[in-house]
């Protein structure tokens, strides 16, 4: 009876794959901070997604990691790049597969800034726009369904929906990280995609983790700009946001980003034995769709799909 009254159900089908893609052919190269997770070379990325695909996993994230990095990023729009080159093998492996890609500087500059510098080292929002622009056309060009600009700066939707439309990619939809917060939470992800930055912090463009009603007023922006989908970035420390913008845009598809260093610390303790990992990982997640998010962006959706597709398993996701 408790699984008929149950409100919420998790599936594989609610969750996007991150997948790192590095220059490096044949690659698979273990990352320190989140253990399963792996920087793949573009020619395996389609091996590595493989399994998760087969159970129901219908969206990934394309994160690159370049050969080089400079101060303007340039790697980032280059049509042979690397998140380029991960987005067409997949595409060319999975022609179903939702492609998202993360479109941002920080992994491709050489400062690690999400943006161009300024002669006092802040990032220059109409300059980084004028990148974003290049950038969102090349991966869908590759073959990205999806633009996710993550780097939180302003106007970017509105930019880059006038670059998509301006070149015949109007299809393309874009998935606002609508709001983010400098938070300490992305400590593994920056290991794993070499974009720390090199000097600073990003407070002057991502948000004040004390603040609530900010994010609803980063959310309507994003709307009025274009955006189809709105993002709460980290998940677990805003799930307070997450129910608000899903009351504040119940018809907006809303997604958590259960970040690097979430999943991280699920990671250490269920290795020192301190939490049962699957059952604290399902609840979690649980949570989150709770809160109202449709998708949830997870470093554990490779296992929680297999979990989830094992004989006997609960649909719902929650432990028993
Ligand atoms: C920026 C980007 C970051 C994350 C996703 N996109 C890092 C940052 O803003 O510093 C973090 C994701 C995570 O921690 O899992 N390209």
């Amino acid at each position: 009876m408790r699984a008929l009254v149950r409100e919420t159900s998790l599936s594989a089908s609610d969750l996007i794959l991150p997948v790192f893609v590095t220059h490096e052919a044949g690659a698979a190269h273990e990352i320190r901070s989140m253990p399963g997770i792996r920087q793949w070379g573009a020619d395996r990325v389609a091996e590595a997604v493989a399994d998760a695909v087969s159970r129901g996993i219908r969206a990934v994230i394309v994160f690159g990691i370049p050969r080089s990095k400079d101060s303007e990023g340039t790697a980032a729009w280059d049509d042979e790049g690397v998140a380029q080159e991960g987005i067409r093998a997949l595409r060319a492996a999975f022609p179903e597969l939702v492609i998202i890609a993360d479109t941002c500087m920080c992994e491709y500059t050489d400062h690690g800034h999400c943006g161009i510098l300024d002669v006092d080292n802040v990032v220059d929002n109409e300059e980084t726009l004028e990148r974003l622009r290049r950038i969102a056309v090349s991966q869908a060009n590759a073959g990205a369904d999806i633009i996710a600009p993550s780097g939180m700066i302003d106007g970017m939707v509105g930019t880059i929906r006038e670059a998509l439309d301006q070149n015949a990619l109007s299809d393309i939809a874009i998935m606002a990280y609508s709001t983010k917060y400098a938070s300490a939470f992305y400590g593994p992800f920056r290991d794993a995609a070499q974009g720390a930055p090199a000097f600073g912090d990003r407070r002057t463009h991502q948000m004040d983790p004390a603040n609530g009603r900010e994010a609803l007023r980063e959310n309507a922006l994003d709307i009025t700009e274009g955006a189809d989908f709105l993002m709460i970035k980290p998940a677990l420390a805003y799930l307070d946001i997450v129910a608000q913008t899903r009351n504040q845009f119940p018809q907006v598809p809303l997604v958590a980003y259960n970040v690097s260093g979430e999943y991280a610390m699920v990671k250490a303790a269920a290795t020192q034995g301190w939490v049962d990992g699957r059952a604290v990982t399902l609840e979690l997640l649980t949570g989150m769709k709770r809160a109202g998010a449709d998708l949830i962006i997870s470093y554990h959706s490779d296992e929680v799909a297999k979990w989830l597709s094992d004989v006997g398993a609960d649909p719902s996701g929650v432990a028993p």
